[in-house]
């Protein structure tokens, strides 16, 4: 029996990798960096599978490129905002994608930001490499203290959840702002407020995004928002790049109308060098790495593999965003 072919835009971990060679013909995009557009329609031409990253947009063009016999496209994330999955929906191609597993170690990572940004950590690496440390100092150094502060999290799904209990072990009183309220679990409901986004902005000492990008969400932090945060306010996204508009953050750092913020995602990405951002030194920034543990990036690599072996064998995608495709 044939086996069916995919294109897979990088080389994902063994851990799902080998489950898609065992029942497909695979095309891997070997290359660091992703498929240029054109090389990305050449690829897909008739395949049965797509599995993607999020750096890969995957819109109208890709689909009909791959043609009718696309049957499943599997996102290598939580994240959809690289598909257009109403286009997918259209053309009745389940959406995959990988929820769930990677909540925990997005939300170590974020609170790992939160307290580097407020005790200055890498700022200090950096100041005793370069020979600035010369003794201890009373007023040297300063940062903010993270307990009992109050914390903002934007959008309270999973990881905004997870944020959340992090949050209570260091005794912060924590505000969240969802426009698309979820359910909550029974043991953080009288701990936590839910408040307007403006509210958010006006109280909390930290902000923290946990929200997907949406036309709604887009730039959803900009002048006016900053605006009204504290001088003290310390912004973390680990998100995705554009709920913040960079030339407003820019602004608001530079002036130190917030005092910083931690970013683990740009708009656009990877953030071009000469980005006046990166001159700042009231920003802490990393590339895009907080799902970036090794037992997580293997199981969002099976759960993957799970979706798109899934849909080529014409079953229901254990993990699908557009699940209208079965009505
Ligand atoms: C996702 O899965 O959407 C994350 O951004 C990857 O870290």
């Amino acid at each position: 029996m044939t086996k069916p072919r995919v294109f897979i835009t990088r080389r994902i971990p063994a851990a799902g990798l080998d489950l898609i060679l065992e029942h497909c013909e695979a095309n891997i995009w070997e290359d660091e960096l992703p498929p240029p557009k054109e090389r990305l329609l050449e690829e897909v031409r008739g395949v049965q599978g797509l599995l993607s990253l999020l750096t890969d947009p995957i819109d109208e063009e890709v689909m009909d490129a791959a043609g009718p016999s696309l049957k499943v496209i599997s996102n290598h994330a939580v994240g959809v905002d690289n598909v257009d999955v109403a286009a997918a929906t259209a053309r009745h191609i389940p959406v995959g994608h990988t929820p769930g597993i990677l909540t925990e170690t997005t939300a170590d990572f974020a609170f790992g930001l939160l307290l580097a940004a407020a005790r200055r950590i890498v700022e200090g690496d950096s100041c005793v490499r370069r020979g600035g440390w010369k003794t201890w100092g009373p007023t040297f150094m300063l940062g903010q203290d993270v307990h009992g502060a109050t914390l903002g999290i934007v959008g309270f799904g999973r990881i905004g959840q997870a944020v959340a209990r992090r949050a209570l072990g260091f005794a912060m009183r924590v505000l969240y702002y969802d426009p698309h309220p979820k359910a909550l679990p029974e043991d953080l409901i009288p701990h936590i407020q839910a408040v307007d986004f403006d509210v958010l902005l006006r109280e909390s000492d930290f902000i923290t995004l946990h929200t997907p990008l949406t036309p709604q969400t887009h730039h959803l932090f900009n002048d006016q928002a900053f605006e009204k945060m504290k001088p003290s306010a310390i912004l973390v996204n680990t998100a995705r790049g554009a709920v913040v508009d960079p030339q407003a953050l820019y602004r608001a750092l530079k002036s130190r109308r917030i005092a910083a913020a931690a970013l683990d995602v740009t708009e656009p990405e990877p953030i071009p060098l000469d980005s006046p951002l990166l001159e700042l030194d009231n920003l802490l920034i990393t590339p895009h790495i907080a799902s970036a543990s090794h037992a997580t990036r293997n199981k969002m690599a099976r759960m993957a593999a799970e979706n798109l072996l899934a849909g080529l064998r014409g079953e229901r995608l254990p993990y699908c965003v557009n699940p209208e495709v079965y009505e």
